[in-house]
């Protein structure tokens, strides 16, 4: 692996948390992602299943983790499931995880190959005293997934082998537990905060009118790996002048041009764990008078969100009042005025026409990371804020984006060294 080892000590502390959540008499089982075809023998990259790895710090394909506190044999409450390394696998994907390399990734001091699990896992549910079953499903309130996965195939499994157990579901619980990040977890979050400000301060030196999107692309994931990251954490946003309207637009093919902004929205992972940063920028090193205002609307809009982001709030309030926020700067940049907000029907706010996403998410092992929005903030959780003001009539777009870590006392900024106000980086971007 590229980073440095994270210490078993975090995933056994994970899977403690977990057990405390569970039901008397449960077995709870994870299984890692699938390899994703592309085309005829093709392969996508292997993203390991964000539950597995955050019990287990296993990165490995074809992985399983049974959890079973009280399972009366000791050895078996824990126990990691993994492909059987052999010589072939060896020559043609490279080296797979021993027993004792996995035991010392994972802390699970039990590894058992793959093929022994059926007979394993029957004797856990018939003889064991398995009563309640928890399986797992992707439960994000965002996902519209439509492959099966791996947990699906077990679930369908499990369900026509063992139909009279009673099946839980465990995503819930797994949310919870991760929406509150461990020391170690920031700390690894900060490091993927860092790397992405490498990069961002090298293609501020980078840009110029004439270079093309996709070179600034290419600066990032440049600076990114060579500090130990995998890459990009989402798919890169470089949209410079209108392209920065559409929120996703991941392209990248455009000439950047002179007067025109570049919105940024790119960062790096790092073990697994993501940064998300926004930032926008002049692609001449100067902002014109009007790109400055707009800008400085949404700084202070983005600065003011980072006070209210309490735990006293529940998101979707807080976001209402960071759209209050808008409207008024959208009055004093005359894009709006008072007798638009006077006409304007509550289904369909006039501000709306230049802020239409969300403040922000949770982030951590997955960029839109999962907890529920629905409750109070938590503290230990960590959030994006992110405003944007996008002006399709002047062909211009800002948005700016900072990570929090939401603590009792105050919020912390992950980015606070990453360049944001005007001057600094007109100033940077001017550097001979
Ligand atoms: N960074 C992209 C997003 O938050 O959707
Ligand atoms: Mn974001």
């Amino acid at each position: 692996m590229r980073y440095s080892p994270i210490g078993k000590e975090l995933f056994i502390a994970n899977r403690k948390r977990l057990v405390a959540q569970l039901k008397k008499g449960s077995v709870a089982i994870f299984n890692s992602n699938d390899i994703m075809p592309s085309n005829a023998d093709g392969t996508l990259g292997f993203k390991q299943n964000s539950d597995l790895f955050y019990l287990t710090g296993i990165e490995q394909e074809e992985s399983m983790l049974v959890v079973f506190p009280a399972f009366p044999d000791k050895k078996f409450r824990e126990v990691l499931l993994l492909r059987e390394p052999n010589e072939l696998l060896e020559k043609w994907e490279g080296h797979k995880l021993t027993k004792q390399e996995a035991k010392d990734i994972s802390g699970v001091e039990t590894v058992v190959w793959l093929p022994d699990f059926k007979k394993l896992f029957h004797h856990m549910m018939v003889m064991g005293g398995a009563e309640f079953v928890y399986l797992n499903t992707n439960e994000h309130y965002r996902s519209d997934i439509v492959v099966e996965t791996r947990d699906a195939r077990f679930i369908n499994w499990c369900k026509a082998t063992y139909p009279l157990h009673k099946f839980e579901r465990v995503a819930p619980l797994m949310s919870t537990l991760r929406r509150e990040k461990q020391k170690k977890e920031i700390e690894l979050l900060q490091r993927a905060c860092d790397i992405t400000e490498l990069g961002f301060r090298r293609v501020l030196n980078f840009t110029k009118p004439g270079v093309t999107e996709y070179e600034i692309e290419a600066e990032y994931v440049h600076e990114f790996i060579r500090n130990g990251s995998k890459g990009f954490a989402y798919a890169p946003i470089i949209a410079s002048g209108a392209n920065a309207i559409i929120l996703h637009y991941t392209e990248n093919s455009q000439v950047c041009k002179e007067g025109d902004l570049i919105l940024l929205d790119v960062a790096a992972e790092y073990a697994n764990y993501n940064a998300d940063l926004t930032r926008t920028i002049p692609v001449n090193g100067k902002f014109t008078k009007r790109q400055k205002e707009v800008y400085n609307s949404v700084l202070k809009i983005q600065r003011e969100a980072a006070k209210m982001l309490r735990p006293s709030v529940v998101y979707f309030d807080y976001h209402k009042e960071v759209e209050k926020l808008m409207q008024s700067e959208l009055l004093k940049l005359k894009l709006i005025d008072k007798t638009d907000i006077r006409n304007q029907k509550p289904e369909n706010p006039v501000f709306k026409k230049y802020f239409y996403h969300g403040t922000g998410h949770m982030l951590g092992l997955d960029v839109h990371d999962v907890g529920n929005m629905h409750e109070k903030v938590q503290v230990g959780s960590v959030w994006t804020i992110e405003p944007g003001i996008y002006i399709k009539e002047e062909g211009f777009g800002v948005r700016l984006e900072n990570n929090y870590v939401i603590e009792k006392s105050r919020n912390v900024d992950l980015m606070k060294n990453i360049p944001v106000d005007v001057e600094e980086i007109e100033e940077l971007m001017n550097e001979q």
